[in-house]
């Protein structure tokens, strides 16, 4: 392909998730209110005067649409700036209905990770992670020595936790989705609990046992990366210069598959993403996944040697979250847990922490009717070998 035939895709790929974003309330008011009102149209006068609630409940179910456009429009304005699509939202490549149902999925991960709502599940995995890294490297100093690599971050706030804990972060994702999400709170979010959004109106359609479960609010970001970096910042000023932990520098992240942006196989990356190839190799001192092992399913033992082509000899490969975490495309191998093991073993690596069954949800609603819990793994591996 050409250089213009890849800006072109790009920029395609890029503003059709924009405009999933900003067009999000037409999809919502197609999904949740437009087959409601027909729905409703469709019952004899007696039946509707058994619901009576319901013509209040779809224009509250409007209200809710409305405030999260206002969230979606502001965030792909500010992501359109910050990668420089120059022509206004109407212009922008109309989204897929795939599209939209990832926006819809976005603000469930944005729920999880960035509000209070989600400070029950999300610490399960994160509490044990930090609590590694904390007891491998006691000493602050040498924490923003050490470049930790989260491929699969998603919405960002793990590697937000790590900076704030003095480490350097480099987090990654493919999804244009996510990358979006975590640069709008990331950069963007001044204020603790600026934004509300609804992100409970799809699921909690059809199996809440009450229908206020599906229109309450969740406020974002609970916590403000830019305040708590500034302020970091402003404590760190009070020590001498050479004690001082410059935590506006630590934190990246970079757009892109895992494997072909770190990996060591063929690929047809442009020149930035070779680059970021050849500077990676051998960097970093720890990887951690955290419910990101379902990115390897397509290519599990590519997953895990870029893991090991990443790593420094001794360096560490810490995981949380379940084998799978949907049932989704598998590349074939058909690998169980012990299957997985002997593998990251083969692929130079020795196991130091290995711990099982730890329940959590993802991206639970503990107002739902019925939730999935994963039986989750824990483990730290140490890279012992190159491959
Ligand atoms: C289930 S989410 C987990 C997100 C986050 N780690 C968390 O705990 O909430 C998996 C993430 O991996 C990303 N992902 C999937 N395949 C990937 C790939 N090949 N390279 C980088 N990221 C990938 C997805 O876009 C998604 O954000």
């Amino acid at each position: 392909m050409s250089d213009q035939e890849v800006e072109a895709d790009e920029y395609q790929a890029v503003t059709s998730v924009l405009s999933s974003f900003y067009n999000f309330h037409t999809f919502e008011t197609n999904q949740l209110i437009n087959s409601r009102i027909q729905r409703f149209a469709t019952l004899s006068i007696q039946d509707q005067q058994l619901i009576p609630w319901f013509e209040q409940h779809t224009q509250f179910l409007q209200q809710c649409i409305d405030i999260n456009r206002d969230f979606c429009q502001t965030l792909a304005e500010k992501i359109g700036q910050d990668w420089g699509i120059k022509v206004s939202p109407s212009d922008w490549v109309e989204a897929s209905h795939k599209q939209f149902q990832q926006t819809e999925q976005t603000m469930v991960k944005l729920m999880r990770d960035w509000s209070d709502q989600g400070g029950e599940e999300r610490p399960i995995g994160q509490r044990l992670i930090i609590a590694e890294l904390c007891k491998l490297y006691q000493n602050e100093l040498e924490r923003s020595k050490t470049k930790i690599l989260v491929p699969g971050c998603g919405s960002g706030r793990l590697v937000f936790e790590l900076v704030m804990h003095g480490f350097w972060t480099q987090g990654n994702d493919s999804s244009y989705h996510a990358l979006f999400a975590s640069g709008f709170i990331l950069n963007h979010c001044q204020f603790p609990h600026n934004y509300s959004i609804f992100p409970f109106l799809a699921s909690s359609a059809t199996s809440s046992s009450k229908r206020q479960n599906q229109i309450r609010p969740v406020t974002v970001p609970d916590v403000s990366p830019t305040a708590h970096i500034i302020s970091a910042m402003g404590r760190e000023q009070e020590k001498e210069a050479s004690l001082r932990i410059h935590y506006d520098e630590l934190m990246s992240i970079t757009a892109g598959s895992f494997i072909e942006l770190y990996g060591v196989g063929p690929s047809d990356v442009n020149f930035a993403s070779q680059k970021l190839r050849s500077q990676s190799q051998g960097e970093f001192g720890v990887v951690v996944t955290e419910f990101s092992l379902d990115a390897a399913s397509g290519n599990v033992i590519d997953y895990i040697r870029t893991i090991n082509n990443v790593l420094k000899q001794g360096g560490k490969w810490i995981n949380f979250g379940p084998l799978s975490l949907q049932n989704g495309p598998s590349d074939g191998l058909n690998l169980t847990r012990d299957d997985l093991f002997e593998l990251v073993t083969k692929l130079g690596f020795e196991f130091t922490v290995k711990e099982s069954g730890i329940e959590s949800t993802y991206c639970g609603d503990i107002k739902l009717l019925q939730s999935t819990v994963y039986k989750c793994d824990f483990w730290v591996c140490t890279k012992i070998d190159n491959l």
